[in-house]
């Protein structure tokens, strides 16, 4: 089938790469001529794992186009996907101006009983709005707007796509839903599970599930601040609580407050529409104030370990681990409060460019050890692997200090207390612990049953 996408950010070349992949013609627009120039040399302006590879083939076998003139390719195309950006505004809400905009200037000249799939983040209602914007720049109504939200994860974005939990369809009327089935045939044939219904309840569908997900990080928080009065261990604890099989295991690892393009923003949104519907969400809105002073808490726990004008080595900047994505990651809101605090920063991250634009009054290294050269406190903030394997006994060597402030819990505390440092993760015990003898779920215990009730 030909298909046209508009928008070549994370949501956009990952849809056109693995749409292209299943089989269909597909042509990438984006108004930003740097980037298509970019793209059409097969360079990709993001780190996604695989994406550049992917879309390096699509092109050759001549399934995957760039462009910037949207308007021509749509008109040979049987769905056009509106993947661009849905930032949030200065209330909170969602910002809809580029996809009301993508949407106007592309209808007109869409070709008839083709389909306006918004895959966009957008709130309830938007689709059947942008119905009304398009039915007003046609004759008739001759083209459907339906909503396919899209659930990617960054990091693991193509096989979030290609092995989806599921996939949404919204769609108002037969002859669309009927489209996207079409397209998204080559998935739903090795098994992927179809949720067909209405664009409101497709587009109600993402926010809940973006806004569920984030209270499950809220809460896991606030169990491993639970869990450091105690002398209780939130790893064991997420561990014991996700084997119920209501709950699951994912997304209970404890953090410095989820960041990203997405949650930050969509739960923001789905608050605000909460307020001006009439129906409040008070669990969100608690979850998105505790979100934000999770970070400030941490930047101040880091502030309150260094001496005054300390070196501090910030291992990672992007949101999480496999992204070059910095967009309301823990880094903006801890850096810039550690430099105004007077201390010296040091960042190491292994994908750092965006970063790099966004972060001032620092100095970037080419490596950990490089970051951690002389400083008196080091701390983990993104998950990279390579952060999971670092050489401890060269980590502490390399610093001045030995406070390791580990806020992914991604390394192993005895082999830290071993190297020499002083390890404090999240939701566990500050002091080191002896070298092991007894089993892990023994240490636990022994320690639960020494705390203070
Ligand atoms: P992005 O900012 O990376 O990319 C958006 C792109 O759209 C930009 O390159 C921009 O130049 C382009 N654009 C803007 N107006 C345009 C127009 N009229 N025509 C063509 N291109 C245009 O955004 P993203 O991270 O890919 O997110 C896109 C949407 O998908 C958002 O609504 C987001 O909430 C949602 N989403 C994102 C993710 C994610 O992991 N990033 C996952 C699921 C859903
Ligand atoms: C998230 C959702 O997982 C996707 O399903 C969704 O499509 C996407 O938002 C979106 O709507 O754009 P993403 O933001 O790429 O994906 O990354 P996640 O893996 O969900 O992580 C979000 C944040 O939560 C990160 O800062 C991460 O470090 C944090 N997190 C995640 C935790 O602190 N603990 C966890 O257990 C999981």
């Amino acid at each position: 089938m030909k298909i046209v996408v508009l928008g070549a950010g994370y949501v956009g070349l990952t849809t056109s790469a693995c749409l292209a992949d299943l089989g269909h013609d597909v042509t990438c627009c984006d108004i930003d001529g740097d980037r298509i120039a970019a793209l059409e040399r097969a360079e990709v302006p993001i780190y996604e794992p695989g994406l550049s590879e992917l879309i390096s083939k699509q092109i050759a076998l001549g399934r995957l186009q760039f462009t910037t003139h949207a308007t021509k390719a749509a008109g040979g195309a049987e769905a056009v996907f509106l993947a661009v950006g849905t930032p949030s505004d200065a209330s909170g809400d969602i910002d809809l101006s580029y996809v009301e905009a993508a949407a106007k200037t592309i209808a007109p000249y869409m070709q008839s009983r083709a389909v306006l799939v918004i895959k966009s983040t957008v709130v309830a209602g938007t689709a059947r709005r942008i119905q009304a914007l398009v039915d007003a720049s046609r004759e008739r109504r001759d083209i459907a707007v339906a909503s396919n939200p899209e659930f990617l994860r960054e990091g693991s974005a193509l096989k979030d796509f290609m092995q989806a939990d599921r996939i949404v369809i919204g769609a108002d009327e037969p002859g669309s839903e009927a489209v996207l089935r079409e397209i998204y045939a080559p998935l739903l044939m090795r098994g992927v599970p179809l949720v067909a219904t209405q664009t409101v309840n497709a587009e109600l569908i993402k926010y809940a599930a973006n806004a569920l997900l984030a209270l499950r990080i809220g809460f896991i928080n606030d169990v491993a601040n639970l869990c450091e009065k105690l002398g209780g261990d939130v790893a064991a604890v997420a561990d014991g609580i996700g084997r119920d099989q209501r709950i699951g295991p994912a997304f209970l690892s404890a953090g410095p407050g989820f960041g990203g393009s997405c949650f930050p923003k969509d739960t923001r949104a789905f608050a605000s529409t909460g307020r001006r519907h009439g129906a409040p969400q008070p669990l969100i809105e608690a979850l998105i104030e505790q979100n934000e002073l999770r970070k400030q808490m941490l930047a101040e726990r880091i502030i309150d370990s260094a001496p005054r004008s300390g070196r501090v080595a910030i291992l990672g900047t992007s949101f999480k681990a496999n992204t070059d994505d910095v967009r309301e990651a823990a880094a903006l809101t801890i850096v810039p409060m550690l430099v105004e605090a007077g201390l010296d920063i040091h960042l190491h991250d292994p994908q750092p460019n965006s970063a790099k634009r966004l972060l001032s009054g620092v100095q970037w290294h080419e490596s950990a050890l490089g970051a951690a050269k002389g400083a008196d406190v080091a701390v983990v903030l993104t998950e990279w692997d390579e952060y999971r394997t670092l050489d401890l006994a060269k980590l502490c060597d390399a610093m001045e200090g030995r406070a390791l402030l580990d806020f992914r819990n991604i390394i192993d505390r005895e082999r830290a207390a071993a190297a020499g440092l002083s390890y404090q993760g999240l939701g566990r015990s500050a002091l080191p612990l002896q070298p092991a003898k007894r089993g892990y779920g023994t240490s636990v215990m022994a320690r639960v049953a020494a705390s203070p009730a």
